[in-house]
């Protein structure tokens, strides 16, 4: 038995593995692997339908709001952002709380002002910085939900002042219940809570494109992708397979208000044993805890070795800490059970006892 910590990619449920490799050979009796049927087959169309209808149905979308499925994960959504809704003249607010809100600040300056309205740099993000204020006038607040590399997360939503409101939730994306539709903009990598690395989720309110006087190429235009149904080209076929089957998986398992309530269990199980135990220590206060992902170390750095070489034995995969924070980080996404949550406090608890 393996118990998989993984920070992303990272764990998907069994089912969604079992379902996704018998696909690759024989996709729904048809004879053929997913792998080898064009993308504007009804066979696939189907799936990205369905896609598509369940993340509308499981964020509870209303019709101002569209969803695609978009190739470059993530990371080119920092650039893509900006390039089509902010112009060169204009100012956009982004909160630097963590090294994948950095890197999207980067970016953005690229394309017009940004104003660095919150940052927790000076405790190497290891806090939240809810205090801050915006300039009239500011087009959008851009912040990360929840911090993979740190462990901290937003537990309120940040008030935009008006300007539109913008969310990477790449690692915390349906994981808990939100008002999806206060988001003018939202965008995830799947490769944690959603799917399969290869395909990044799009949640756009339409009505806010246009805005952006410069030329936009046609693979970076938002609406084009609306136009042409996130099929502008051929689209990252099995990973949206792969995603699709995950919302089934979360919608057939009781949805997001379920799901949260297993990671509220994980959560408590977990910080309540980390609390509990003298030799661990968490970096990150209470209130800004990740649910996520749970960054924790050890002071001696030699009994932390020892630590990570009985993690090792015991099957407790990728608790390693971020090279860039060290120590460790457990990943506790939705498809993780509160089993395995169970065996790494057993491990722990058994290590300190062992440490006196
Ligand atoms: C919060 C957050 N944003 C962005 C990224 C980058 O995602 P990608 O590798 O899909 O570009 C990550 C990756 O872990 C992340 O955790």
């Amino acid at each position: 038995m393996i118990y998989n910590f993984n920070s992303g990619p990272s764990i998907l449920p069994k089912e969604v593995m079992q379902q996704a490799s018998e696909a690759v050979i024989n996709f729904n009796n048809s004879g053929l692997s997913i792998l080898e049927i064009g993308h504007r087959t009804e066979m696939f169309e189907a799936v990205l339908h369905e896609a598509i209808s369940l993340v509308k149905e499981l964020m509870q979308l209303d019709t101002d709001h569209e969803v695609l499925f978009l190739h470059g994960g993530a990371s080119t959504q920092f650039m893509q952002v900006p390039m089509n809704l902010l112009n060169p003249d204009e100012t956009a607010a982004y909160i630097d709380n963590g090294t994948w809100g950095l890197k999207a600040i980067k970016e953005a300056k690229l394309f017009g002002h940004v104003d660095v309205v919150s940052t927790t740099k000076d405790k190497n993000y290891t806090y939240i910085g809810k205090d801050f204020t915006i300039q009239p006038g500011t087009v959008y607040l851009h912040y990360t939900t929840n911090n993979t590399i740190e462990g901290t997360q937003w537990h309120t939503v940040p008030d935009a002042k008006g300007g539109y409101l913008f969310a990477d939730m790449s690692s915390d994306i349906l994981s808990r219940q939100m008002d999806f539709n206060h988001f003018d903009l939202i965008y995830a990598g799947a490769q944690k809570n959603i799917g399969a690395a290869g395909v990044n989720l799009l949640v756009i309110n339409k009505n806010i494109l246009g805005r952006v006087s410069r030329p936009l190429p046609s693979m970076l235009d938002y609406r084009q992708h609306i136009a042409n149904g996130s099929m502008l080209n051929t689209p990252p076929v099995f990973a949206i397979y792969v995603a699709m089957l995950t919302l089934r998986w979360l919608k057939n398992n009781g949805g997001v208000s379920a799901i949260e309530k297993l990671n509220d269990q994980k959560a408590a199980l977990f910080y309540n044993t980390l609390d509990s135990l003298p030799v661990f220590k968490g970096k990150v206060p209470i209130e800004d805890r990740s649910k996520m992902n749970a960054v924790f170390i050890i002071d001696d750095g030699q009994v932390e070795k020892e630590f990570l070489s009985v993690s090792k034995q015991e099957n407790l995969y990728g608790v390693k800490g971020h090279r860039t924070v060290g120590g460790f980080r457990a990943s506790f996404y939705n498809a993780l059970p509160l089993s395995s949550v169970q065996v790494l406090c057993d491990v722990m608890k058994d290590f300190a006892n062992k440490k006196g």
